[in-house]
């Protein structure tokens, strides 16, 4: 496991983020105690460092469950964990992000946590309401009182981040050091507007749902029964001919052991679905039909059988392509990696996801997933990359201008 410098601090984070919404029943598709510790031991085993959880996940029981996982080693860790979702139902301030809210979350949740400081505290949504001045206003304050350590913005628009970090840097207040977004191969329009605007302003970058809520696992693809019963008919043959295997080279030994372990993520996590019951998905089926049919839509489906292709390609399983994708980001965007928030709901599923560190897409690979899930950036940007406007604004001198700063500023 690497680290990275967290934005413009020297706080050091792991290059995978512990999701822990998982961390509990009460939401019916989470994992039990038992099964979160698993899941903790096995992510701090592999060199993690940073937790990510919320005040209103699982009703307060993962924030509990990790105050009792960090317990003896707090230190070690970063914790992060957000204010925003109200608490008391039909009270109109027991969430929003206005200082009374804060103030009330942030003491529960240093209760629930166990612990006397959080080392990153989360706004969790804009909440359209409370003026951005009264929220990093507040946010200084709780770092002054050593509550805090950093503060970060999640699920917010890019001009609401910006203002409040031009405003902050003005007046000598803390500044956003994070950015948590929604980002995945199905997820990509945070390329228009956040992306950019976190690389212009140095803003360490945290990536939720990498697996789109597991659907880029592969186990909602509609060929995931072929595929199994394809990938079955590989490990058989493994299996019923272990001599020609040790007669081959040892190259083509470790690429049939590999090819040999994607099967058996693949028909585990195909067998888990038509197993149905506890997958989010098959829980949410019934709670939102309406977010169901749109996490499956044609797009989604056809971009999972893509990874699922690159997964058998390479002998690695399609959760792994998926977080390598977002890690690989980094190729594009130097200045600017981008942390996978992983989510697991049991201990086989947060090894596999950690496995991603052990493989790698190639150039071709990138491309093709790049290409199958492309977005429309709309305007401004597709406007202002139209020949027509470059030739009015640069007077057919564009292709004669050496711009070091490109990179940053098309991505
Ligand atoms: N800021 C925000 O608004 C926001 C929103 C959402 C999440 N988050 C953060 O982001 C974290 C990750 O989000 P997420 O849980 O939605 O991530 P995700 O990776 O998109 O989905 C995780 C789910 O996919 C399935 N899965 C994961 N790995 C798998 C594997 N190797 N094989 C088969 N199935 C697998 C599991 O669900 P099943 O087994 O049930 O299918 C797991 O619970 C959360 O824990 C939370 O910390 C933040």
């Amino acid at each position: 496991m690497k680290y990275y410098l967290l934005g413009k601090t020297g706080l050091k984070v792991s290059e995978l983020c512990l999701g822990a919404m998982t961390f509990g029943q009460e939401w019916g598709w989470g994992a039990s105690k038992d099964e979160s510790r698993k899941i903790f031991n096995a992510y701090v085993q592999a060199g993690g460092n940073f937790i990510d959880t919320a005040n209103k996940y699982t009703e307060g029981t993962s924030e509990k469950y990790i105050g009792e996982f960090i317990a003896s080693d707090r230190n070690r860790f970063v914790l992060a964990t957000k204010y925003t979702s109200n608490t008391r139902r039909g009270d109109p301030n027991a969430g929003g992000n206005h200082r009374k809210s804060m103030v009330q979350s942030l003491e529960s949740s240093l209760e629930r946590l166990n612990t006397d400081y959080i080392d990153l505290y989360w706004v969790h949504a804009w909440d359209h309401t409370t003026p951005i001045e009264e929220t990093i206003r507040a946010l200084d304050d709780m770092v002054k009182e050593g509550k805090i350590l950093y503060a970060g913005i999640s699920d917010a628009p890019a001009w609401i981040v910006s203002q409040a970090n031009t405003l902050a840097d003005l007046k000598g207040w803390t500044e956003f050091t994070a950015l948590q977004i929604e980002y995945s191969l199905i997820e990509r329009t945070p390329e228009r507007e956040l992306l950019p605007m976190a690389g212009a302003l140095d803003i360490g970058i945290t990536a939720w749902s990498p697996l789109g809520n597991g659907i880029l696992t592969g186990k909602y693809n509609k060929n995931k029964d072929q595929l199994q019963q394809q990938q079955q008919r590989q490990q058989q043959q493994q299996e019923h001919h272990p001599r020609s295997e040790s007669s081959t080279s040892s190259t083509s030994s470790s690429a049939a052991k590999e090819s040999s372990s994607a099967a058996a993520a693949a028909a585990a996590a195909a067998a888990e679905v038509v197993e149905g019951g506890s997958s989010r998905l098959n829980m949410l089926k019934s709670m939102s039909p309406d977010m169901i049919n749109s996490l499956l839509s044609d797009r989604n489906i056809i971009i999972a059988e893509e990874v699922s292709r690159i997964a058998s390609e390479i002998g690695c399983s399609a959760a792994q392509v998926g977080l390598n994708w977002i890690r690989q980001q980094r190729q594009q965007r130097p200045r600017q990696p981008i942390i996978p928030i992983i989510g697991s709901r049991k201990e086989s599923q947060i090894k596999d996801n950690l496995a991603c560190l052990e493989s790698e897409l190639s150039d071709e690979q990138l491309r093709r997933l790049n290409e199958i899930s492309k977005i429309d950036l709309g305007f401004p940007h597709d406007f202002l990359k139209s020949e027509m406007i470059r030739d009015i604004i640069y007077g057919g001198t564009y292709s004669s201008i050496y711009n070091h700063r490109e990179q940053e500023q098309e991505h």
